[in-house]
């Protein structure tokens, strides 16, 4: 893994207000210089914490979350009222309790029959909400937020699938054999224009994808997450001790 800013907390508690203090950061920045905040929210059960820690007065207070553009990094094939939806854990937890705009939110519809559309679909909403041309450049979002799964596996970019090889396209379809569920993820492409990305990983369930992640060899193929590396952005990895309870090196990598 490339340069890396790695912190390290005692319990998922803390690294969510450690990420949401640096959310904050980034946002009010962004919405100073761009008067916007362009932000994928992930996945899966370890933002839940993080989601209702911003939804909370005192981030609710911090900035003009009426500047904020909500993205997804991925969505898995499901209604948005299923309680397997990303789009339906950041409703429940953050976009409903801070009263977020519709035209804030931009929804993969990954329940979608033709994934193809669906991906096509959520690329022309990037372009829209972020007023962009279309067949520009792809746009450098101010935060993209990620897990890791414990096959090292972020977004929905899982190892030895299709979407790990897509250099062109922002978003795409990704056929997960193992979850037998066609998914639809941004690329690493798109998520390697970001100006930052945010990785939040606890537990000891993920310590050796994430000791292999950062300290293994590269192989993309079978770490997907090794795909992570913005050419400009930072990555910010913010772990507790469980998780990181396998790194060699416990310190950021500047390498
Ligand atoms: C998803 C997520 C996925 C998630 C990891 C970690 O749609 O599942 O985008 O990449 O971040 O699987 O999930 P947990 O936080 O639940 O361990």
């Amino acid at each position: 893994m490339r340069k890396y800013t790695l912190n390290i907390f005692k319990d998922l508690e803390e690294a969510s207000r450690a990420l949401a203090e640096a959310l904050m950061a980034v946002a009010s920045t962004a919405i100073e210089n761009r008067s916007r905040f362009s932000l994928a929210l992930s996945g899966g059960s370890s933002p839940k914490p993080l989601y209702k820690l911003l939804a909370e007065n005192q981030y609710r207070e911090q900035i003009d979350w009426a500047k904020v553009e909500f993205f997804w990094g991925d969505e898995r094939p499901v209604p948005p009222d299923h309680e397997d939806s990303n789009y339906r854990l950041a409703k429940e937890t953050l976009l409903e309790p801070l009263g977020i705009a519709d035209q804030q939110i931009h929804r993969i519809e990954a329940e979608l029959p033709d994934k193809d559309l669906a991906a096509d679909k959520y690329i022309n909403e990037i372009v829209e909400a972020l007023g962009l041309g279309a067949g520009g450049e792809p746009p450098s979002l101010d935060v993209v937020l990620l897990g890791l799964g414990e096959d090292a596996h972020t977004a929905s970019l899982f190892p030895a699938t299709k979407a790990l090889l897509e250099t062109q396209r922002w978003v795409t379809k990704n056929l997960v054999l193992k979850l037998d569920a066609e998914r639809i993820t941004m690329t690493p492409m798109l998520i390697n224009r970001a100006r930052n990305v945010f990785f939040l990983v606890v537990g000891e369930n993920k310590a050796s994808a994430l000791a292999e992640v950062l300290e293994g060899r590269i192989d993309t193929v079978r770490l997907p997450a090794q795909l992570i590396k913005p050419a400009t952005g930072q990555v910010v990895w913010f772990v507790d001790e469980a998780a990181a309870s396998k790194l060699k090196k416990q310190t950021d990598a500047q390498k």
